[in-house]
């Protein structure tokens, strides 16, 4: 964390293995030049998540707008010694755990079990990973935490493979900011690591009123906004930009054909920007948008569709009865 006052590191300090990129990808810079030196304009949503972007994303979770991390962890709370008893992990590993909060329902349901599982949690943001890792350990004195530090969207075959029964989770609706395709294909991704006793545990939220979903990416208090803007600062640090970030407003739309919310920055005036780091300069007129993170919902039958086209057969799934959210067990077809 950023208040380390450099006091020597406790020995079971937790340390973040770094996982290496399984294929050649695009860094900040050449995301950069792709998405925004030509129209329409877009960047992967990746990079929202540094430290200040992470906090915001928690801050967004607990809105009273944001429905999908409350009903998501209501059925972690109900079903987790379900799932537990189904999957009996040796290892629990889950792509894109921020915090980790919900997955404490799983860890929970382990405890007192035959064998205590390691978790391995897999994000992008090490900050996060160190925190969470942090409290996990307080939390659960027989647990091991094993933090990769990553990009899952680098391929996964450089993933650690520990032997045992292993459980994949994938929470938080993260699916969903995949276009069909490239969900597919990640979803294919780690089902190639999968053995006959592994288990994916995916969340996926739900199609539903488009005025319920236009507020949870809509919050009065601003904080999705802000969460959006941040992006701005990102790249304003990473690549000695000089966006005037109150000149973009956030706006989040439902589009009911494609079944998803578009996430957009827009330019409230005209106006240019400089991005030192590449050496170039774009013109944003005013009204015109950065599209930020797509956001697809699915209906049960989606959901079936897309295990079934990575491989994979659903073994149960858990919904609450308005069907706002969806959590399913899955495993090798
Ligand atoms: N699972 C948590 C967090 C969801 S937000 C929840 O349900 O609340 C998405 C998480 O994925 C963030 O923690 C972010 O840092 C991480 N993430 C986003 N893109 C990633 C990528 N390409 N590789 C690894 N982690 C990523
Ligand atoms: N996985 C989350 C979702 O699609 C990510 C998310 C929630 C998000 N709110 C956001 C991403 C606002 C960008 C902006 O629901």
């Amino acid at each position: 964390m950023g208040t380390d006052s450099g006091a020597a590191r406790a020995p079971d300090a937790l340390n973040c293995r770094v996982v290496p990129p399984a294929r050649p990808v695009a860094d900040l810079a050449e995301d950069a030049r792709r998405g925004l030196l030509r129209r329409p304009r877009s960047l992967p949503p990746k990079y929202f998540y540094d430290e200040r972007g992470s906090r915001l994303f928690d801050a967004i979770c607990a809105t009273p707008e944001y429905y999908p991390t409350r009903a998501e962890d209501a059925l972690l709370a109900r079903h987790a010694a379900a799932i537990i008893a189904r999957a009996r992990p040796g290892h629990i590993l889950e792509l894109g755990s921020g915090t980790s909060r919900k997955t404490r329902h799983l860890l929970a349901a382990c405890e007192g079990g035959a064998t205590a599982p390691t978790y391995w949690p897999f994000d992008v943001c090490e900050e996060m990973l160190l925190a969470a890792g942090a409290e996990l350990a307080r939390r659960y004195d027989w647990l091991t935490v094993r933090p990769l530090l990553g990009d899952y969207c680098a391929g996964l075959s450089h993933l650690p493979l520990p032997a045992g029964r292993r459980l994949f989770v994938f929470l938080g609706g993260t699916i969903g900011n995949f276009e069909p395709t490239q969900a597919a294909a990640l979803l294919g991704e780690l089902r190639a690591l999968m053995g006959p006793g592994d288990f994916l545990l995916l969340g996926a939220d739900r199609v539903k009123d488009p005025v319920v979903l236009h507020a949870a990416y809509n919050d009065a208090g601003g904080v999705t906004a802000e969460f959006n803007r941040n992006l701005l600062h990102v790249l304003n640090r990473e690549l000695d930009a000089d966006f005037a970030v109150d000149a973009y407003r956030h706006e989040a739309l439902y589009r009911q054909d494609l079944r998803r919310i578009e996430m957009y920055l827009v330019s409230t005036r005209a106006q240019t920007v400089r991005l030192r780091a590449l050496d170039a300069c774009i013109g944003l007129a005013e009204g015109e948008r950065i599209l930020t993170e797509i956001s697809c919902k699915f209906t049960p039958d989606a959901l079936a569709a897309l295990l079934a086209a990575a491989g994979l057969a659903l073994d149960a799934h858990y919904a609450p009865p308005d069907g706002a959210f969806s959590l399913v067990l899955a495993r090798p077809q």
